[in-house]
């Protein structure tokens, strides 16, 4: 599937990207089975340590809206200069909330140039949570 419109929403929430310190902008739109995109983009603090990467501010977005259909993914689009692949942090995140996800890899500065990878090969053997015992 070319997933044309989601790779031009994460695009777009790039430009939204408030990144004053590292100047590294980033957007993230997520696809979710009802058809309906959900996007993001990284926003840093001046306490460095405080800033919020793409990924998972398009993933609190969705998982936090009203609508629940909005909480079933099917793919994540990440446009970043060069297309770099989520931190380790993320990786968790869309783990446990966004297992099966196909990750598409944008290089803002060609986006015809994309690469598609998945979640467990991002984060093979994930931790979530499915091991805590039962209460
Ligand atoms: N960043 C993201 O938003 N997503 C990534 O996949 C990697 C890093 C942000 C965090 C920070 O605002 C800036 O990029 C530099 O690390």
């Amino acid at each position: 599937m070319p997933h044309t419109k989601l790779i031009q929403a994460a695009l777009a929430a790039r430009e939204q990207s408030i990144a004053p310190y590292s100047k590294f902008n980033v957007g993230a739109a997520l696809l979710a089975a009802s058809g309906e995109i959900i996007s993001g983009a990284n926003v840093e603090s001046a306490s460095y340590g405080l800033s919020c990467c793409a990924e998972r501010v398009a993933l609190f977005k969705a998982l936090t809206d009203e609508s629940k259909s909005r909480r079933d993914f099917t793919a994540i689009a990440i446009a970043s200069p060069g297309g770099a692949a989520p931190c380790g942090a993320c990786r968790q995140l869309l783990a446990e909330y966004a297992g099966k996800v196909e990750v598409i890899l944008i290089d803002s500065e060609s986006p015809e140039n994309s690469t598609v990878t998945t979640m467990d090969i991002l984060l093979p053997n994930a931790f979530t949570g499915d091991d805590f015992p039962e209460v």
